[in-house]
């Protein structure tokens, strides 16, 4: 009768005790999710405070609230685009050449004809203009896709205005 009552309190540990091991594996696991939140939440929040204070530090208050919506807005107007581009446009050119062709790290675009537009895309794929990353960017894209491209850049200057 005792070899039974004791057999089965140890059944009953046995459950309890892997029932606690899972509910802390998954407590574990979650903590190591809030964990990588906070992570993740830490690497943006000092450059979101680097700027500001040293903003209000160097103007007066009614000054740097100027200063701050005239930032958003900034910040707004370089993240969307005046126009629509194609995608074909976005996925390829715009990381360098802006998303509507105002030019980055590579020159500015807008306000070139198509003739200008077809002629450097055809000289850079075929070698005659010498630039790597141009040069390899190209060779994938056939001639009616270059042509396509170069009329929809050539463009650019117009919908800006129209867009303004
Ligand atoms: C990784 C950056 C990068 C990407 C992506 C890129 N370009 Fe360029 N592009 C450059 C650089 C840098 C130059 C300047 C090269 C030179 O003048 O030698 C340039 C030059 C040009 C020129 C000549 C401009 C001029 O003033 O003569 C045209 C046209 C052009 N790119 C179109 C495109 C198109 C269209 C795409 C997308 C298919 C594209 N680029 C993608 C970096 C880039």
């Amino acid at each position: 009768m005792i070899r039974h009552i004791i057999a089965l309190i140890a059944a009953a540990l046995t459950v309890w005790a892997i029932l606690f091991m899972a509910r802390l594996d998954s407590e574990v696991h979650r903590l190591q999710m809030i964990k990588e939140i906070i992570e993740k939440s830490k690497q943006e929040v000092p450059m979101a405070k680097k700027v500001q204070p040293q903003q209000q530090k160097a103007q007066k208050p009614k000054e740097s609230e100027e200063e701050k919506k005239l930032k958003v807005l900034k910040e707004k107007a370089g993240r969307m685009s005046a126009f629509e581009v194609s995608p074909e446009y976005r996925r390829n050119c715009a990381s360098c050449h802006g998303i509507n062709g105002e030019g980055t790290i590579g020159p500015k675009l807008i306000g070139k004809s198509k003739d200008e537009l077809l002629q450097a895309l055809k000289d850079f794929k075929s070698g005659k203009r010498k630039n790597y990353v141009m040069y390899g960017l190209l060779q994938q894209m056939d001639e009616e896709k270059l042509e396509s491209l170069a009329d929809e850049i050539s463009q650019f200057a117009q919908k800006l205005q129209n867009a303004q």
